[in-house]
């Protein structure tokens, strides 16, 4: 419960209801990263295996974060820097949590810049699909279709604005008008689209092949390396530590249960990337094409089983509408926190923070489009731009802030307060929460920074 009169609601406005908030915290997780990411991880690691190690990370590590992210959201009420700051001072007397909140908001900054590119492609491969593009194609082709959209900046910064023009469209209109309506449209089309396409694979997919590639673990393809890959999709996957979850919870009604719908949403988000892995793989299969295509699975690799499999201009062009859909959700939960921060601490309009924000992000997104065909050369420390980014905010700043929200959450705030916003029936479900957010999740980055800097390597403990 907030503390005083005056934190009863953030200057953004609010939910309309529970389920209103459910679809916007799912659609802020189901994105990319379920659809594009997550079958291609899961296929280069061995498949069943990977997915049960994906399982304990996403419940035992990104749930207890989510809700500690829902709550300190909800008892600050206002934008991610502002709210880490105000809690920081009334639990510890210590202002300087406030960073927290700005890492979280430059983090989104940045996923963003190189998000809007990859969601710009599945945009323009709804017409492709839709114009035949892919039937009958020889893989030589298909390449030549990917290539030519990466490949040619001026094609790949036209789809990266029209969709960069669609998350700020949104954006600008409010919580209610616009991120509320937008989901509440697009979750339940995206959710209809997603069953449609796993009836398909069932029926002309290979199925069983694809279910025992995605459920029977053969435990001797997953390395420590890709414990930990599914240790940091964990986090992507959910938006956690990023300050997204966050801002969203700024608009929670105060009867809302954090702990339920935080189960919801992260079965909501586990169940749609396990869905969109058997809608891949059966077609994958049934065509004779590779599961451990890599990052190209999704552009190359199921486009080519698309081109020729009976009616697959169709189910191509539902496909991709749906990654479009996912990643739009996503992207409006991404620009949020960033836009709500420029409007409470600047002053500036709502609209105009909006645009403001939209047209930086888009301008420093051209890097992006860049990184694949012009300054494809240019090395930032990680590769290209596009590398860099990916790099610096999956493997850094998620798990930082990830970390940050445990730590504060299960360290400094008292228990009255964590207790007092979660109000968990089930004193044991606070227990494990507690305990989580305490020891489990901090644990769990601290292994993944170590491997990304090598450490563990070095230890010789992962390949
Ligand atoms: N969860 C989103 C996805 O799976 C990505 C994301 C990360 C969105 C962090 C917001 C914040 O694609």
């Amino acid at each position: 419960m907030a503390t005083s009169e005056a934190r009863r609601r953030s200057p953004q406005g609010s939910w309309t209801s529970r389920l209103a908030f459910i679809l916007a915290l799912s659609g802020a997780a189901v994105g990319l990263g379920n659809v594009w990411k997550f079958p291609y991880i899961a296929g280069e690691n061995g498949g069943g295996a990977f997915v049960l190690v994906y399982l304990v990370c996403v419940f035992g590590v990104g749930l207890p974060i989510m809700m500690s992210e829902i709550l300190i959201g909800r008892r600050g009420r206002r934008n991610p820097v502002a709210t880490m700051g105000l809690l920081g001072e009334e639990e510890s007397g210590n202002k300087n949590w406030y960073l927290v909140g700005l890492l979280g908001v430059g983090g989104s900054f940045i996923i963003l810049s190189y998000y809007s590119v990859v969601a710009g492609w599945a945009v323009a491969y709804i017409f492709q699909g839709g114009s035949g593009a892919f039937s009958g194609a020889s893989p030589e082709q298909i390449g030549d279709i990917f290539g030519g959209l990466t490949g040619n900046w001026v094609t790949s910064a036209f789809w990266h604005t029209l969709f960069m023009g669609m998350t700020v469209f949104v954006v600008v209109r409010g919580v209610v008008k616009g991120l509320e309506r937008a989901v509440r449209t697009l979750m339940p089309v995206l959710l209809g689209l997603l069953l449609l396409l796993l009836g398909y694979s069932i029926v002309e997919g290979n199925f069983v092949e694809g279910l025992l590639f995605m459920f029977a673990p053969r435990f001797g393809d997953l390395t420590p390396t890709g414990v930990l890959t599914a240790l940091g999709h964990a986090f992507f996957t959910l938006s956690v530590g990023m300050g997204a979850v966050m801002a969203y919870g700024a608009y929670v009604p105060d009867d809302v249960s954090i702990g339920t719908t935080s189960v919801i949403v992260v079965c909501m988000d586990t169940g749609i990337a396990l869905i969109t892995g058997l809608v891949i793989f059966p077609i994958v299969f049934a065509n004779g094409l590779d599961p451990a295509e890599g990052p190209g699975l999704i552009f190359v690799t199921l486009p080519l089983a698309f081109g020729n499999i009976p009616g697959g201009t169709i189910v191509g062009t539902i496909f991709f509408l749906l990654l479009t859909f996912a990643a739009w959700t996503s992207a409006i939960s991404l620009i949020e926190p960033v836009v709500a921060w420029i409007n409470e601490h600047r002053g500036v309009s709502r609209r105009a923070a909006a645009i403001g924000v939209g047209a930086a992000i888009w301008a420093l997104g051209l890097l992006s489009v860049l990184s694949f065909n012009v300054l494809a050369d240019l090395n930032l420390g990680w590769g290209t731009y596009f590398d860099s980014a990916d790099f610096l905010t999956s493997n850094i700043t998620l798990p930082a802030g990830g970390f940050a929200i445990a730590v504060f959450a299960g360290w400094i705030m008292s228990r009255r307060s964590t207790a007092g916003e979660l109000r968990l029936a089930n004193p044991t479900a606070y227990r494990l929460w507690r305990f989580a957010s305490r020891f489990v999740a901090p644990l769990a980055v601290i292994l993944i920074f170590l491997n990304a800097i090598g450490v563990l390597a070095w230890l010789g403990l992962t390949g």
